[in-house]
């Protein structure tokens, strides 16, 4: 998993829970914290730090995973040039992760791997698709999807449903309100 989601969740673990929580939080795994924007690391170390935090803080690893989702729209949305004016709701804009976004970034970074989404149904004002990842980031995608809705200035109800038991593959029903 590429650098920058390493960094952007110690930069909002330390904005969070201050810097003490973080340090402890890494050194109980023994990570040294070091994740530069181009280096890939093992997406399970990520998984442990979140862990970790849930224990330090008493907020669900669930929770945490959405969050931070939710914060790091902002970022990886600026990472990619050009993405001004691609899309112009939510839904377009899910459609364009799928069909563009996640492929120039497999391109770009060859050992990155983000999810799958398989688009079931679509109207106006429900999107279905199911998540489909190995990662089990479920939750992350569930704050991406509302970073994404408030960025473009949209309210969304989202309902998740797990469609198999270690939630690789996890339906999403996604309505305008
Ligand atoms: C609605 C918007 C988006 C959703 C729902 C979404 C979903 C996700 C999720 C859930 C992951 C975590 C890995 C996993 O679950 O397998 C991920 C990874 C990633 N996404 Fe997206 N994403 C979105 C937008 C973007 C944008 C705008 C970029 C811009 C470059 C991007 C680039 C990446 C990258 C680099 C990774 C890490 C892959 C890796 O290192 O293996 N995503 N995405």
């Amino acid at each position: 998993m590429k650098g920058i989601i390493f960094a952007e969740f110690l930069d909002l673990v330390e904005d969070t829970f201050g810097l003490e929580t973080c340090q402890k939080m890494l050194d109980e795994n023994q990570n040294d914290g070091v994740y530069t924007s181009v280096g890939t690391y093992d997406h399970k170390d990520l998984v442990k730090l979140i862990v970790t935090l849930s224990k330090l803080t008493g907020v669900s690893p669930e929770d945490l995973q959405q969050v931070y989702g939710k914060s790091i729209f902002k970022t990886l949305y600026k990472s990619m040039p050009g993405l001004e004016g691609k899309a112009d709701s939510t839904f377009a804009f899910i459609n364009s992760v799928e069909e563009y976004i996640h492929i120039e970034v497999k391109k770009l970074y060859p050992n990155a791997n983000p999810p799958t989404f398989k688009f079931i149904s679509a109207t106006e004002t429900q999107l279905v698709m199911d998540y489909v990842s190995a990662r089990c980031m479920s939750h992350v995608c569930l704050g991406l999807i509302q970073g994404c809705a408030d960025h473009f200035n949209e309210t969304i109800n989202i309902e998740m449903a797990p469609i198999t038991a270690d939630h690789s593959e996890v339906r999403f029903t996604i309505t305008t309100v």
